[in-house]
């Protein structure tokens, strides 16, 4: 059966004075996944524990709860839970900016224990196995589990909202962030929306285009999807179908007998709105003549008690509760309930069922698994009414529920009156669709869809090879004594790109790679879009051909006159051209346009990334439909549109240099869609490499321009080795 290995900050057993069952949604959720279809192995922190009873725990945990204990010492825990996972990323993915509180010393200790994690699971894991990570703790843990082992199956699953990318990019490690998440095969959420928010940090913060359902990184394509929680429906069956259930039934009836009960069951967390329940709660009562009759139970779970915003918390509401219930407490009834402890799961239970609303108005919410819980435990003879904030990701599919905005008091006092005085027909109406799908898409369905789309997300598309892999035979095939020759891209190939073009001359890093390459005997062309003289201007001194304008001229190592390499004479398409990029220019703040000799370009790497590619598409439909039979073509490149000479591209270049000089080895590299003529070329002599992300039909890809020099600097050290010495040197 396939095993999966299941990797969450929290083990579904604390360590405490006693092992007991955890809180929260996470554990709730994972506790109803079945074992039928798969075997689940739990790997996570088993929460504070003494040094000297590390050992003893080991061996109970596995033997008695089938758990991998990650043991994290006080230190670790303070800065990777407490501080960032708890006081800095919380808030964040929820929408809280005022509460983040980043500290680099927190950020060392995420990385260390998210390497614990990727440590215990490496010495763990099989091959075959899958490998589930959860949860925002762990949001380092795909990328470092694939760096060391590509292979590894990984999906991660985010329980929280992910939020929009205003909102996230405040984090002063939101780079590291997403791109630890985007080492999984796979990664899902509750919905639509955070999904939407995640793609557009992916492009906003990291610059990396995607789809709908995939990111490409490099090498490595990341799918997205949207896997909805559910409850564990199986467990809430059992309990209401047993007499411990009956038995605290009536006893709770007989507790609160004559009155109506509004129920909320929550951690006690900032972004479960309890504050703005209880000014809601106060508008009801202020205007009820029912109040007397109505008891709102709070089942406030602790949590994260060491988070000064929390203890904060704690206290106001306390007052808040004390406050209100002092000012409306008569001698029949106390109206606030406040319970701030766990409860057991017969408790529990009997409580949803007893109540006659459910109260569920978080401020933001992943999904909410108690609103899913409440509606379980209706039925048919008292059914109900579930009042649901419009902010929690269930609210998209429990959509018969009375949503609410829980900012808007006098809204959510409204929604309790209606709630609390509506007919049996519409109560049940509403319940039944709701029901139905909670019991129906339950835990265990959540997990057999996630983890059977985990299995089929095997790497569709041909990929180009990681040069490490083969790097020996490649050098081999181009420094075996023959004639050899490299067509090198200037920008985003031999030089990263700067906000204006112009800014991007050669860097002293960059002449070293250059004077290197230029002592080697082999023929060096700098192949570019650039304009001639700029290239003259920056490279002229060395000893190579300079290739200009998409391949339009060029100029030879030595040669003081440029030459053309095609015979187009025709450029009256100009012109209409530049006044179509005009209006794009004006429409498009931080766009430009840029005049070459035989090609027209529309920059607009500084413009907004998702405008500025929408307006980019418009702007080749434009092109398409006005250019006709024009002599032109149209190159859609990173962040430019570029209409030049029909007959003028890259790889008609490099042909004519091939056929010309009769090369035994080519190597060509570059970086965007305008090398792809060049990677494209079916001639046997020629290996291409793909510098950075996209794809791409070129065999090999490098990460980015410095893994690129690094890489031209090995080659020109074992080509000098083997033309020297006849043996390989160096690494
Ligand atoms: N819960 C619990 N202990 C309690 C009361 C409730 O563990 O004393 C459970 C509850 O049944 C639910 C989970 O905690 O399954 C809360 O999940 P939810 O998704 O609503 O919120 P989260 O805590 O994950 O933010
Ligand atoms: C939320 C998070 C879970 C977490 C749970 C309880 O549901 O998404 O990852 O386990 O809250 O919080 P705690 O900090 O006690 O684990």
């Amino acid at each position: 059966m396939q095993r999966v290995l299941n990797v969450a900050n929290r083990l579904p057993v604390t360590v405490g004075s006693s092992i007991k069952k955890s809180s929260g949604g996470l554990v709730a959720a994972l506790e109803g996944v079945s074992n039928n279809n798969f075997r689940l192995q739990s790997i996570g922190w088993p929460g504070p524990v003494a040094e000297q009873d590390i050992e003893r725990l080991r061996v109970e945990l596995e033997r008695d709860y089938h758990c991998i204990p990650v043991f994290l010492d006080d230190e670790l825990v303070n800065g990777y839970y407490h501080g960032l996972s708890n006081s800095s990323l919380w808030p964040l993915l929820h929408y809280n900016r005022a509460y983040m509180n980043y500290r680099d010393q927190d950020w060392e200790a995420y990385r260390r224990a998210n390497q614990l994690f990727a440590d215990t699971i490496l010495e763990l894991a099989d091959e075959d196995d899958l490998i589930w990570v959860h949860d925002y703790h762990l949001f380092l843990l795909p990328a470092l589990l694939r760096a060391e082992r590509p292979k590894l199956k990984i999906g991660f699953f985010l329980h929280t909202p992910f939020p929009s990318s205003e909102v996230i990019r405040c984090h002063p490690k939101r780079a590291e962030i997403i791109r630890g998440v985007l080492g999984a095969d796979l990664i899902g959420f509750h919905t639509f929306g955070y999904l939407r928010h995640f793609r557009s940090s992916a492009l906003q913060l990291l610059g990396l285009e995607s789809d709908m359902t995939e990111i490409q990184v490099g090498n490595h394509r990341a799918s997205l999807g949207i896997f909805p929680i559910g409850i564990n429906s199986g467990s809430f069956s059992k309990q209401l179908a047993s007499s411990a259930h009956e038995q605290k039934l009536d006893e709770f009836q007989r507790n609160w007998h004559g009155k109506r009960i509004v129920l909320s069951v929550e951690r006690l967390d900032y972004s479960k709105g309890l504050l703005r329940r209880l000014e809601a709660i106060e508008t009801y009562l202020e205007r009820s003549p029912h109040r007397d009759e109505v008891v709102f139970v709070f089942v406030s779970v602790p949590t994260r008690g060491e988070v000064k915003e929390y203890q904060l918390l704690r206290e106001r509401i306390e007052r808040e509760v004390g406050r209100i219930n002092g000012l409306y407490a008569s001698v029949q009834n106390s109206p606030i309930h406040f319970i701030h402890q766990s409860i057991p799961f017969t408790d529990l239970c009997a409580l949803y069922s007893i109540a006659d609303v459910g109260l569920v108005t978080p401020l933001v919410d992943g999904m909410n698994l108690v609103a899913k819980e409440f509606l379980a435990c209706q039925d048919d003879s008292a059914p109900g009414v579930l009042v649901l904030s419009e902010f929690a990701g269930a609210a998209q599919e429990l959509v018969n529920a009375i949503i609410v905005n829980p900012y808007n008091k006098v809204e959510v006092a409204n929604a309790i009156d209606q709630a609390l005085s509506m007919g049996i027909e519409e109560r049940l109406g509403r319940l039944h669709y709701m029901k139905e799908r909670v019991m129906k898409y339950d835990a265990d369905f959540w997990a057999r869809s996630f983890i059977d789309e985990l299995l089929q997300s095997e790497q569709l598309r041909k990929q180009p090879r990681d040069l490490l892999d083969d790097e020996s035979a490649f050098t081999r095939s181009l420094s075996n004594g023959g004639k050899v020759a490299f067509f090198l891209d200037y920008d985003g190939t031999l030089r990263e790109f700067e906000g204006k073009p112009d800014a991007a001359s050669p860097t002293d890093e960059l002449h070293a790679v250059l004077q290197a390459l230029a002592t080697i005997p082999a023929d060096i062309y700098i192949i570019s879009g650039r304009a001639g003289e700029t290239l003259q201007q920056w490279l002229g001194d060395y000893p190579f051909t300079l290739i200009a304008e998409h391949g339009n001229r060029y100029l030879s190592a030595g040669a003081t006159q440029w030459r053309r390499l095609n015979s187009e004479t025709d450029f009256s398409w100009k012109e209409p051209v530049i006044e179509i990029f005009k209006l794009y220019e004006g429409s498009t703040p931080g766009s430009s346009i840029e005049e070459k000799y035989s090609s027209v370009v529309w920059h607009y790497r500084l413009a907004d990334p998702v405008y500025g590619s929408w307006k980019a598409n418009q702007l080749l439909s434009d092109m398409y439909s006005m250019l006709g039979n024009l002599p032109v073509e149209i190159h859609h490149g990173k962040r430019i549109v570029e209409a030049s000479s029909m007959n003028v591209n890259k790889g008609r270049a490099v042909e004519h240099f091939v056929h010309a000089c009769n090369y035994d080895a080519v190597l060509c590299a570059g970086d965007d869609q305008t090398d792809e003529s060049m990677f494209r070329l079916p001639d046997k002599r020629l290996l291409s490499i793909k510098v950075g992300e996209g794809e791409t039909e070129a065999d090999y890809r490098v990460p980015g321009v410095e893994h690129f020099h690094q890489l031209l600097l090995r080659l020109v050290n074992r080509i000098q080795a083997i033309r020297n010495d006849g043996k390989e040197v160096g690494a």
